[in-house]
């Protein structure tokens, strides 16, 4: 699924090109699912790392079809996971060795397979790197019902940690946010006095932010005395909101970030202990990434309008 130019959901075009080549340290997918991210959405319209012409598609599931010199740790025929980053919506895909995971039999050409290694991991390290958050600290996450809120909360839980509030876009969302386990869900326009009233006016200690603009901007106002606000995105695409320095200084509070993407392309062993985590965590149910919708590949441009809407919950993947 090719993108020649920057732009919409019908920028994409169902291509035959050839077989990608494996080199030394590298493996060849045969692709079975693949996780559409908003990663994706920000690459086809411009402002993500991508450049056309190219293949949107970070998260992958599927079979070694090829394994390329001094790749020791896979075999031909293993079920893997891949947080290749890029070249995804495809039927095969060449991506490190370093960044392919092996499957347990039950998650193999589950579509669940193709979220594993995207999502989980992000919260996992949202909440141990980004906010690095303490047992017995609230907190706030904006976007409770999409891909990575789906399983945040439920990340949460499993290292101890909670309560989290989560946030949604409108009403429709609230039933999603609750089934993936916050403690309460709100309506994201006015939270600022909803988290008032669930803290007695204290606020949370720290805010996960993948919205940004006005948002982010009133996110400050939601968080106690030393708390922390953690960004991590910008779906809202609004200038970026840079806090005043003698504002932190007075109320003690910490400005953080988290990139999962930038970590695994400079150095994938420092995310790879979370993507091993989290088969695991998927694997014995302990954690649950809910599929909402399955599309064919051909239909990615539909998966996208409505992915970029703001109308799907869960996890949207596509099956080539
Ligand atoms: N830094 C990292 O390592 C990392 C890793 C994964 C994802 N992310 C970021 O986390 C966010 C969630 O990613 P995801 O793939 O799981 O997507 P997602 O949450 O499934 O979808 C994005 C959600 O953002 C909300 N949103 C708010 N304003 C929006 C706008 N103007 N346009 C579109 N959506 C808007 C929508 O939820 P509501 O309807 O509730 O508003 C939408 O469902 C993205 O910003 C992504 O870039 C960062």
């Amino acid at each position: 699924m090719v993108v020649e130019a920057f732009g919409g959901p019908d920028v994409f075009e169902l291509r035959d090109v050839p077989d990608p080549v494996v080199g030394p340290g590298q493996v060849r997918v045969g692709v079975d699912h693949c996780g559409v991210n908003f990663t994706d959405v920000r690459n086809r319209r411009g402002d993500g790392l991508g450049r056309p012409p190219m293949v949107v598609g970070i998260e992958v599931a599927g079979r070694v079809l090829e394994v390329g010199e001094g790749v020791e740790r896979l075999q031909v025929g293993d079920a893997v996971a891949a947080l290749c980053g890029g070249d995804g919506y495809a039927e095969q895909v060449v991506t490190d060795a370093a960044r392919v995971v092996r499957l347990p039999a039950d998650l193999a050409g589950d579509p669940v397979a193709a979220c594993v290694v995207g999502v989980l991991p992000s919260a996992l390290n949202l909440l141990r790197h980004g906010g690095r958050v303490q047992p017995g600290e609230s907190m706030l996450f904006h976007g409770a019902a999409g891909g990575v809120g789906s399983v945040f909360a439920q990340a949460a839980k499993v290292l101890g940690l909670g309560p989290t509030i989560g946030t949604v876009g409108s009403q429709s969302k609230v039933d999603a946010a609750q089934r993936f386990g916050y403690a309460n869900v709100v309506v994201r326009d006015g939270f600022v006095d909803s988290i008032g009233g669930l803290t007695e006016g204290r606020g949370v200690d720290v805010v996960f932010d993948p919205i940004g603009g006005a948002v982010r901007a009133r996110s400050w106002e939601a968080l106690a005395d030393f708390g922390r606000l953690v960004h991590f995105g910008n779906a809202s695409h609004e200038p970026e909101v840079v806090p005043a320095a003698d504002a932190l200084r007075a109320r003690g509070l910490g400005y953080m970030g988290y990139s999962g993407g930038q970590h695994a392309v400079r150095d994938p062993q420092t995310v790879r202990s979370s993507w091993l985590e989290a088969v695991d965590l998927v694997a014995s149910g302990r954690v649950v990434i809910e599929v909402t919708e399955v599309f064919s590949l051909a239909d990615a441009a539909r998966a996208h309008a409505l992915f970029e809407g703001g109308e799907t919950v869960g996890k949207v993947v596509l099956a080539p």
